[in-house]
């Protein structure tokens, strides 16, 4: 096979890519149609997401196939839960829910880094290749619409202090993928699921959709 996996896993999820950009959960959050509850209640599902991801690193470090792509400074879940003290009060362990549709995704992701390794490298690649993508408009757009300080406490989770050149460490990490420890037929089940991933963040972004389209 010619084209390499970075490209074939991006091609592969674009469509979904789009979808998810475009949801209205995300539309309206962005669009400035929603209060800081609904960004809250999105962070503390991600925390949740995170936590499932994070979970297996130290287990996944020592993995041919995903060991190479846990990196230290990817780690969030420290800063998931600052921006979430910020947001919610230091008490907001006592109250934090994850949404059904938030399980299901903590728990596939969970799944694969218990059992499947090269699944997981899909998980990590659509979370925290969107992060240090994507993640930075939305913390951009955060910081203007709720008044957080610039890259402060409310929208840690998009800063990343650890990687200086986003640019670079994407490049990196497209290598990374491009020399995965898979065959081909592996590879394409890795694409599948990542297009599962994309699928379960859309229903994450569904179901917060709901539920402030109910509030409003
Ligand atoms: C409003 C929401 C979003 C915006 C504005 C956005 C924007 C972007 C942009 C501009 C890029 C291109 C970066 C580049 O070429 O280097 C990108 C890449 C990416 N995004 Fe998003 N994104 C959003 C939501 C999401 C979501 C929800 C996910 C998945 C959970 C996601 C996953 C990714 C991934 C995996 C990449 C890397 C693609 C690659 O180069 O292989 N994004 N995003």
């Amino acid at each position: 096979m010619d084209t390499p996996f970075s490209t074939l896993i991006r091609t592969a999820s674009h469509e979904q890519h789009t979808e998810a950009e475009t949801s209205t959960f995300m539309s309206d959050l962005l669009g400035g149609t929603l209060g800081v509850d609904a960004y809250t209640r999105y962070t503390e599902q991600l925390w949740f997401v995170y936590r499932a991801l994070e979970d297996g690193m130290e287990q996944l470090a020592a993995d041919p196939v995903a060991g190479p792509f846990i990196q230290a400074e990817l780690a969030r879940v420290p800063e998931l839960e600052r921006d979430l003290a910020h947001l919610r009060g230091a008490d907001w362990r006592e109250r934090v829910t994850a949404l059904p549709a938030t399980e299901a995704y903590a728990a596939r992701i969970a799944e694969c880094a218990r059992e499947w390794p090269a699944g997981y490298v899909a998980h990590h690649y659509t979370r925290y290749l969107g992060d240090l993508s994507g993640g930075q408009i939305i913390r951009d757009k955060a910081e203007k619409t709720w008044g957080f300080a610039r890259k402060g406490d409310g929208v840690r989770f998009y800063v990343f202090e650890g990687v200086q050149n986003p640019a670079a460490f994407k490049r990196r990490y497209r290598e990374l993928l491009d020399a995965i420890a898979v065959d081909e037929l592996e590879q394409q089940r890795v694409v599948a699921e990542c297009k599962r991933a994309f699928s379960l963040n859309t229903a994450v972004f569904a179901a917060l959709g709901e539920e402030f389209s109910r509030a409003a």
